[in-house]
């Protein structure tokens, strides 16, 4: 079975981007991460990064048809995108687990609001890229 790992805008800067909050990894390390958990979970992982919304749509779409789950970083789509909430809920009963590296509800207000929250089989943040394992094993927990 096969994992869809979705990530957002300005996930691609890892690493470089606001290393206080995003800590000094890169999306490749969550990368080697993940393909290292799913190995334990017996599952495969397919690990994507977008800036574009549409894009994002597409792979969510496709996850319908391909994949057993998605983990889902949205970035800062996730506050703002019906688009995206909409793919969710499209794509029903795909479980899908949100994940973010920073603890969104101790930040600006704007972000403590998720519009992919609604139709998450939970969601997962603060904990930096060990969120991404975690949401692994949840979704392997339920498949
Ligand atoms: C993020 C949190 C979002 O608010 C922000 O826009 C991001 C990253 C996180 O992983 O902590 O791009 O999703």
């Amino acid at each position: 079975k096969t994992i869809f790992v979705l990530n957002g805008p300005n996930l691609n800067m890892l690493g470089k981007r606001e290393p206080g909050i995003y800590g000094t990894g890169t999306l490749d390390d969550i990368a080697a991460d993940c393909r290292s958990a799913a190995e334990g979970l017996s599952l495969a992982v397919d690990f994507r990064q977008s800036n574009h919304e549409g894009v994002l749509v597409d792979w969510i779409q496709e996850a319908s048809q391909k994949a057993a789950g998605i983990v889902l970083n949205a970035g800062a789509y996730t506050h703002t995108s019906i688009a995206i909430h909409d793919a969710i809920r499209a794509a029903a009963p795909l479980p899908v687990v949100e994940v973010h590296l920073s603890n969104i509800h101790a930040r600006e207000p704007f972000r403590h609001v998720s519009k992919v929250a609604p139709h998450a089989v939970g969601m997962i943040c603060g904990f930096g890229p060990l969120g991404y394992t975690l949401a692994l094993q949840a979704l392997a927990a339920r498949i």
